[in-house]
């Protein structure tokens, strides 16, 4: 299905580089709006329903590693088709089974409006639950990494706080991550674009090649 298919569904394509699209919804914490959340890291996720087993896990998850985010500037937002009061009740079952309170908001999406803007909707799926789309958002309000996954398989909540310290690296040194990296790792050097450092640069790799010092989060 291309593009204009699925954007005549209803359903956006966004990508990386794109402005999230702003909203204003209700949540467990009160009305919010998108635009509202700049100026600190945002990360924007949907989970295809409340109160099933998956998701139930993330969110625990999630909240347990709640200071970690934090520590990062990060902002969660979560998403799903259920109601405000859905929301509530799972929330408080989750309290009383697993004894975490889970204080970041989850926006109520009943028209699937939200949804179908960000692309979180499969376009084939007669069904109204969104997949576990994540987007990584910067304190300008930028898509700058995206991921999907099926809705029987959770999210590596270690992979989030990864993909958030990279882009935070990266931003602060200006230079880019490699494959496997994580904070105290060497981040890399743009390849040079000048012929003159190309033919001078010591070995074969070294002009495109280079490491640009240790990066962490900030
Ligand atoms: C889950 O979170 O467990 C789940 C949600 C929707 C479909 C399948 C699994």
């Amino acid at each position: 299905m291309d593009t204009q298919e699925n954007e005549s569904r209803g359903t956006r394509v966004l990508r990386i580089g794109d402005l999230a699209p702003d909203f204003e919804a209700r949540s467990t914490i009160g009305p919010v709006k998108l635009s509202a959340f700049r100026e600190r890291w945002l990360i924007l996720f949907s989970h295809p329903a409340d109160f099933t087993p998956v998701c139930t896990t993330e969110f625990v998850e999630l909240a347990r590693q709640a200071d970690e985010f934090e520590k990062r500037e990060c902002n969660l937002m979560a998403l799903s088709v259920d109601s405000l009061f859905s929301h509530f009740a799972w929330l408080r079952m989750i309290r009383d089974r697993f004894d975490i309170e889970v204080r970041f908001p989850i926006v109520e999406d009943p028209t699937l409006v939200i949804g179908r803007a960000f692309g979180m909707v499969a376009p084939k799926d007669n069904d109204s639950a969104t997949v576990r789309t994540t987007f990584f958002i910067d304190p300008t309000g930028v898509i700058r990494a995206m991921t999907c996954y099926p809705a029987n398989m959770g999210r590596s909540i270690p992979e989030m706080l990864r993909m958030l310290d990279a882009l935070q690296a990266i931003d602060a040194k200006d230079a880019l991550a490699p494959a496997n990296w994580e904070p105290g790792m060497p981040l890399l050097k743009s390849p040079t674009q000048d012929l003159d450092e190309v033919f001078s640069a010591g070995d074969q790799t070294a002009w495109f090649l280079r490491e640009a010092g240790k990066g962490s989060r900030k």
